[in-house]
């Protein structure tokens, strides 16, 4: 039997508190806004012919309503966090591990969400066995089996695909300032290019990115990664997009002026600019949660808007929806003992707070 009090205190926790903590940590132009009421992400963002979505965890899918839930009403698009990365999806060389990839599709498509595909080509989420296979020699089957399986697995059903995640790291020293991944070591700088083929061969309706952080950085990174983007075009390589990770930290300003720069030279480059991982690490701020959260707010609104003086993205997508489940909150990504992070639209109760009404903002506002 459950006693009035914790009843009453259920309650409380449920439809008193969360109107209170959001409206409190609200910035203090939006305070009063009753944010539970407004529509969801994906419909405010779909009414101007942007997908709005989240990466999101099988495992969490299944065994969290309340996440299932807030994802069902903000997310118009979703991107597997992990579970079609190499290592999850192939973890020993004759074990193909679709599962959790298949489910998250099933999910999407059960809720009429579109599908991002992440990712096909990328130095991490490498098990060993195939690093042991690029190391001798083994490298052109591989690249090709792994695309042609995955992608081909999905054809049709992925509305686009990193191709390749994160190819440049100009600290290498390597040509272009790619990074010296064991790609690259197997197959030399063309594995990219021959990536990009095999992907368009294998599904010739998907849209296919490039995928890569630190575009709102100060210093010389957008600048290598455009160059590359050219060359990649120049040389014909059947690429269509990029993907803009857009981790940002509070610890850096938006460099808008040079992100606008990018996005309006990519575009003139013949390709199309989306948000894939968009989030706002606040380790830096001040305890304070409104704070904090204002911090993050303004991060997100500030490089949304100078996007969107090139050109609006349309699809945006947010790593993770809720900080409950954030990667950056996650054992390793974190110092020991420090607060969780608030980097995301939903807080750990899935309550909306301001970076979610930074989206909504941005949507309603174009
Ligand atoms: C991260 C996941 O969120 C974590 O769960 C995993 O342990 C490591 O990878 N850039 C990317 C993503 O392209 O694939 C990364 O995802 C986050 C940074």
């Amino acid at each position: 039997m459950i006693s009035r009090r914790q009843c009453l205190a259920g309650l409380g926790a449920a439809i008193l508190a969360p109107a209170i903590v959001a409206r409190d940590s609200l910035p203090g132009y939006a305070q009063g806004l009753d944010l539970a009421a407004l529509p969801g992400l994906r419909e405010t963002a779909a009414r101007k012919g942007i997908l709005y979505g989240a990466a999101v965890r099988g495992d969490l899918l299944s065994r969290d309503p309340a996440y299932r839930a807030a994802v069902v009403k903000e997310c118009g698009i979703l991107v597997a966090e992990n579970a079609m990365k190499f290592k999850p999806i192939r973890p020993t060389e004759k074990g193909w591990a679709f599962d959790e990839a298949d489910a998250t599709l099933a999910f999407a498509e059960a809720n009429g969400m579109k599908v991002r595909g992440h990712t096909l080509i990328w130095h991490a989420a490498l098990p060993d066995w195939a690093k042991a296979t690029l190391a001798s020699g083994g490298g052109a089957a591989l690249l090709e089996q792994q695309i042609r399986t995955v992608m081909g697995r999905y054809r049709g059903r992925v509305l686009a695909w990193d191709v390749v995640n994160e190819i440049l790291e100009p600290k290498d020293g390597l040509i272009d300032g790619l990074r010296k991944s064991d790609w690259y070591l197997a197959l030399g700088p063309g594995y990219i290019d021959r990536a990009f083929r095999i992907a368009r061969e294998t599904d010739p309706g998907c849209q296919l990115v490039y995928n890569e952080w630190g575009h709102e950085s100060y210093g010389t990174r957008p600048e290598t990664i455009l160059r590359y983007l050219e060359k990649l075009k120049k040389g014909g390589t059947p690429i269509d997009a990029v993907g803009m990770q857009s981790h940002l930290h509070t610890r850096w300003n938006v460099n808008a002026r040079q992100l606008s720069w990018f996005c309006k030279s990519a575009v003139d480059l013949g390709l199309e600019i989306l948000v894939t991982e968009l989030d706002g690490d606040d380790s830096e701020l001040p305890d304070d949660i409104q704070a904090r959260d204002q911090g993050v707010h303004d991060r997100v609104r500030a490089f949304l808007e100078a996007v969107a003086a090139a050109t609006v993205p349309r699809q945006v997508l947010t790593w993770g929806l809720s900080d409950r489940y954030s990667f950056m909150n996650a054992p390793g990504r974190r110092e020991p003992g420090s607060r969780a992070k608030r980097p995301l639209p939903l807080d750990e109760a899935m309550r909306r707070k301001p970076a979610w009404l930074a989206l909504h903002n941005f949507f309603t506002g174009l």
